[in-house]
């Protein structure tokens, strides 16, 4: 039955001329399927380049609705629409047009864990791969409003000694990873190096000893001579860890670190998706004309 579907996939995917994008929190067998896998800036860069007439997102919406801004000519799907993020939800349009109204000289630097709505209402967007060299080009004197994820604001704020306002965001499931399971991790996998994503709370985030974004984790576990890591992120990341370094033994910090928003998706309903081409998502022209401003110029930067 999977065997099948996969094979339905493989030949709608021919049909629609469709191109698969899937995010390292998907479930694993989505990520097998995909033409390709990344982190949000890396997914964003291939949306934006694909000569695909559709893009297959598995991810959640607002990554989905990223790749409808830059592509503007194509169909985006995902393949359940309630796949949401809950950081994402956490500000809306009304409150940063009021944050802005009471700061009007402010630069906004908008998480890409945002809405379309969200991002056209600011200067400059970031991912968690970027976020420090992005607040690095704005000038000293200028103030910053950073949106709307804490931690990653604070981890900025930390590695470049400057002061930002944070918006009171968070990741629900990278909230839950806490320093107490670092110390415990520690003491069961001594020596093992602690990975941590910078949604992690800045308490967790003081105890690691590498802190990115999961392509940079991605990138220093395969370079690494270590061979036993612990990591702090969604356990989505696992797969793609595990399949590129057979002889490294990766223990997760702990399993709740699950986004349960992420694993909405299912190779089922990408079937669907691709039978019915629905559900697409779409960013009126309005929204989608200022919101590619700010995505533009993160890309430039880096
Ligand atoms: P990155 O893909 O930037 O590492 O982001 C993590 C995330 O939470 C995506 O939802
Ligand atoms: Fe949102 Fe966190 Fe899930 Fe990423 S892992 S989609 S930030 S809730």
């Amino acid at each position: 039955m999977a065997d099948a579907l996969v094979e339905r996939l493989h030949s709608l995917k021919k049909e629609r001329n469709a191109v698969i994008l899937a995010h390292s929190y998907q479930p694993a067998d989505i990520q097998d399927v995909a033409d390709y896998v990344g982190d949000s800036l890396g997914l964003s860069r291939l949306a934006a380049d694909t000569d695909a007439d559709v893009i297959l997102f598995c991810g959640v919406h607002f990554m989905a609705e990223t790749a409808a801004v830059l592509s503007p000519g194509k169909t985006v799907l995902i393949p359940d629409g309630n796949a949401g993020c809950p950081m994402a939800n956490m500000v809306t349009p009304r409150q940063l047009r009021e944050w802005r109204e009471k700061n009007p000289d402010a630069v906004v630097v908008t998480y890409v864990n945002s809405s379309a709505r969200v991002k056209a209402l600011s200067d400059i967007c970031c991912t968690s791969a970027n976020a420090v060299e992005v607040v690095a080009t704005i000038p000293k004197d200028k103030h910053v409003l950073f949106v709307p994820d804490r931690n990653l604001g604070h981890y900025v704020k930390t590695k470049l000694g400057r002061e930002m306002e944070l918006w009171n965001g968070f990741c629900p499931t990278h909230e839950r990873m806490l320093p107490g399971m670092a110390v415990e991790a520690r003491k069961q996998h001594p020596g093992a190096p602690l990975m941590v994503h910078p949604e992690c709370r800045p308490d967790l985030v003081a105890m690691a000893d590498f802190v990115a974004s999961t392509t940079g984790i991605i990138k220093h576990c395969h370079d690494s001579a270590e061979r036993e890591f612990i990591i702090a992120t969604e356990i989505g990341i696992l797969h793609p860890l595990r399949k590129q370094n057979p002889d490294k033994v990766f223990h997760p910090l702990t399993v709740v670190a699950d986004c349960p928003n992420m694993k909405l998706n299912s190779i089922e309903k990408m079937v669907w998706a691709l039978e019915d081409m629905e559900p697409v998502v779409t960013v009126p022209a309005d929204i989608a004309e200022k919101a590619l401003q700010p995505i533009r110029r993160m890309l430039e930067i880096g």
